[in-house]
């Protein structure tokens, strides 16, 4: 993807985007969607052949109206908003950002943020995002394409700690917490509890526990949120950053 010149200017503005992202992103209780905007945007990345990945393709029409990205139009009109503020600021850039500043103000770890990444409109193709009703060998294939690794997968799962799924979106329903606007690692307490009433577990989340090596990463973020918090930053920061190699 490469990255474009970040002046001081534009460090500055950066500044003022995360002070309005936070106010926005507390006023509306829109955090949950916000990191899934972050996500979808960045998740498409194919190591292979450079495509996809953070570069706000996905204010598009094209990919926005991709099923999986169902819902997702609300989030990039709140970023809208910012982007009026800040033109300068690339959609790529802001969007990751709104992802960084909503597990923050929910309480979850710092994340490192470093600006520069190049919008493009280029839109992958359909189908690159994981499959919910699949398992551990989907979840692998789809990861790896990005150039992500087991604990990349078991940490980065732990988003949903955040918000809900909705039938008209997605076909499921429900948080996967009793707490969908705060970042914990009850996620991961609550997935080990089994099926519990009125909380939701998608097939993939399922597939963390019968695979051998992401049970132990589900077993460790239950029992130790610092190091749930630890490496959640750290592969956020690699999601945040694929294709992207910062000035
Ligand atoms: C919501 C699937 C990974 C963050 C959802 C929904 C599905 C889903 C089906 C419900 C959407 C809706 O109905 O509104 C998956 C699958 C994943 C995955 C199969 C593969 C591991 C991630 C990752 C993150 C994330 C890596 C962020 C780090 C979220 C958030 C929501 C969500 C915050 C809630 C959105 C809202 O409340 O509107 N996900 N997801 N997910 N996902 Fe994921």
């Amino acid at each position: 993807m490469g990255a474009m010149v970040v002046d001081a200017e534009y460090l500055k503005e950066i500044e003022k985007a995360r002070r309005d992202l936070r106010a926005l992103i507390s006023s509306k209780n829109c955090a949950p969607i916000m990191l899934r905007l972050a996500w979808h945007d960045a998740g498409t990345y194919d190591a292979k052949t450079k495509t996809g990945g953070p570069n706000g393709s996905i204010r598009c029409q094209e990919e926005y109206s991709h099923g999986s990205n169902a819902g997702l139009k609300i989030a990039i009109d709140l970023c809208e908003t910012v982007k009026e503020k800040h033109p300068r600021i690339t959609y790529a850039d802001l969007y990751q950002l709104a992802g960084v500043v909503a597990v923050e103000v929910t309480g979850g770890p710092t994340i490192d943020f470093v600006p520069g990444r190049k919008d493009s409109s280029v839109c992958p193709r359909e189908g690159r995002l994981p499959d919910a009703k699949k398992g551990s060998q989907h979840l692998r294939e789809i990861f790896y394409r990005m150039g992500l690794t087991d604990k990349d997968i078991v940490a980065l799962s732990g988003g949903h700690t955040l918000g809900r799924a909705h039938p008209e979106r997605s076909g499921f329903e429900g948080a996967w917490t009793k707490e969908p606007l705060k970042f914990d690692n009850s996620y991961f307490i609550e997935l080990l509890k089994g099926e519990s009433e009125g909380l939701l577990k998608l097939p993939t989340d399922k597939a963390l526990l019968e695979d051998p090596v992401f049970r132990q990463y589900v077993e460790l973020y239950a029992k130790d949120e610092d190091a749930f918090f630890k490496d959640y930053a750290e592969s956020h920061k690699k999601l945040s950053e694929l294709g992207f190699s910062p000035p």
